[in-house]
């Protein structure tokens, strides 16, 4: 999929469709909002628009059919309700991505752009993101299904220098986004923890990233205790991965660190069988980390970011975890395991204690850690919690400027007694109540005083279990990519 720029006429562009905007007018139904048409070619747009009953509402999509002159056979009309007028890039992003979901079998589409710098951005994202289908493993892709393989931004004079940044760096995020979703969607059979290393490895090949791999004899020297519990049970051996990415003349140092369960069965606190085949997604917080670090070496941002891949498969067997165990984790903390499913925050803990060994500026975890994520938030939303309220702000800040959904929660000191165990100096399950903020406590233990750490429960968020909307398919999501790449522009920035 490419996302390129011209500066030919939309009716003299060649492409199999042609998406214009329209909004509600004063006086009148709708307007278009697009450039570059004769007023002959706009006029017959509305008149058609409007005899077909278009609406200019936010998201809605009306199709006609081209011709007088214009060279596209189909005309895809978005409405854009108030939101370009209002500023609203998300509303923008959605309903180019709507525009976009219609056009599957459709090869080349050109869409008509705006001069205005912000619009661009959004228009180029939505459109791009939205044009995503995983079909690596149908034996007979049907071409029908297939998203535009190029979408054309036409702009009303010479492509400018800015114009062509903006695009590359969307086109950079958007590969890396999409990389992100292919491994969330990659079944578990196909994607083990020794598959998901190497897909890290791969994804950084060329870049100036350095690969560290654990395997299960360097994570016991490494006393990698949480990694080794919850992957014992499986005959797919765990790893942890490390990646580097250290320009020179950086001065900041981020450190992500993503909860990679390959496959999450629960272990021997086994999970309902219902729905059991979306925790191959389990892996969406070591996807989202190794799409961020694609994405920021590929822009050559500067700033060192360093990437923690904590993998493993969470499986029942006789080799497994059992609930009562007790396990000794990186940085010497003893764990009661009360519950084998509660296994994120046990692998978490392990590349935590080694992250901050090396004193970030800012370290962030992302984990589809808990079902009470959810429950509190919904399926869309993510929970931030953090130990810094100014880098919790930061983090939130910049997901709301990349267009994705993060809402702060606290972490309740009252909720650490609950964690208490009898037998060793913590366990890992404890209030049921607030599951999500109990989480985010237990992680924060193994946290520092002084160093500044933001915690991401993307559980819902990660997994698009409903249909696709706006710019999100079905099924991963890329979620925290976007916003991972925005705190490294803004670190990078000073
Ligand atoms: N991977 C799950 C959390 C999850 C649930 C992610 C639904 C995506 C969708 C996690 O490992 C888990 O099972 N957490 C338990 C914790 C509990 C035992 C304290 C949960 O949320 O039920
Ligand atoms: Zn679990
Ligand atoms: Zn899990």
């Amino acid at each position: 999929m490419t996302l390129t720029l011209a500066a030919t006429t939309p009716a003299s562009t060649a492409c199999e469709a042609l998406i214009v905007a329209i909004a509600p007018g004063r006086g009148k139904a709708i307007v278009l909002v697009s450039q570059g048409l004769t007023d002959a070619q706009s006029s017959r747009i509305i008149e058609t628009l409007e005899a077909v009953g278009a609406s200019a509402k936010s998201g809605d999509i009306t199709r006609i059919p081209g011709g007088d002159g214009i060279k596209a056979a189909l005309i895809v009309a978005v409405g854009l309700g108030d939101a370009a007028k209002q500023g609203d890039e998300e509303a923008v992003r959605r309903a180019y991505g709507n525009a976009i979901r219609t056009l599957s079998g459709r090869a080349k589409v050109a869409v008509v752009a705006p001069k205005d710098e912000s619009q661009l951005r959004a228009i180029a994202t939505g459109s791009r993101l939205a044009a995503y289908e995983f079909t690596s493993f149908k034996s007979k892709p049907s071409k029908a299904a297939q998203p535009p393989s190029s979408i054309v931004l036409l702009v009303p004079r010479a492509v400018s220098a800015a114009e062509r940044r903006i695009v590359n760096e969307i086109n950079v995020t958007a590969d890396a986004i999409n990389l992100t979703r292919d491994l969330v969607n990659t079944p578990p059979n196909a994607l083990p923890p020794v598959a998901l290393a190497k897909a890290a490895t791969d994804a950084v090949a060329g870049l100036p990233v350095k690969v560290t791999i654990w395997d299960v004899p360097a994570l016991k020297r490494a006393r990698c205790g949480g990694i080794l519990g919850v992957g014992q049970g499986s005959s797919n051996p765990p790893r942890l991965v490390k990646l580097e990415y250290s320009p020179r003349g950086a001065t900041a140092h981020l450190s992500l660190v993503g909860k990679g369960i390959t496959f999450d069965t629960g272990g021997i606190s086994i999970k309902p069988a219902a729905n059991m085949d979306e925790m191959k997604g389990d892996m969406a917080g070591a996807a989202a980390v190794i799409g961020a670090l694609q994405s920021i070496a590929t822009l050559g941002l500067k700033i060192k970011v360093t990437g923690w891949l904590a993998i493993a498969e969470n499986m029942p067997s006789s080799t497994a975890q059992r609930p009562g165990d007790v396990i000794t984790m990186f940085d010497g903390t003893t764990v009661e395991v009360l519950n084998t499913d509660a296994e994120g925050r046990l692998v978490l803990a392990d590349a935590l204690g080694m992250a901050v060994k090396e004193k970030p500026d800012l370290l962030i975890d992302v984990a589809t850690l808990t079902g009470a994520q959810s429950v509190a938030l919904g399926r869309r939303t993510s929970g931030v919690m953090s130990n810094d309220d100014d880098a919790r702000d930061q983090v939130c800040a910049a997901a709301a400027a990349a267009g994705e959904d993060m809402w702060p929660m606290p972490l309740p000191e009252d909720l650490r007694s609950a964690l208490d165990s009898a037998t060793a100096d913590i366990a890992n399950i404890g209030d049921r109540m607030g599951g999500m903020l109990s989480a985010g406590v237990f992680l924060s233990t193994f946290i520092p005083a002084g160093q500044p750490w933001v915690h991401l429960d993307i559980a819902g968020p990660a997994f698009n279990d409903k249909g696709a909307y706006g710019y999100l398919p079905k099924g991963g999501t890329g979620a925290a990519v976007r916003t991972f790449v925005r705190i490294a522009q803004t670190l990078a920035a000073g």
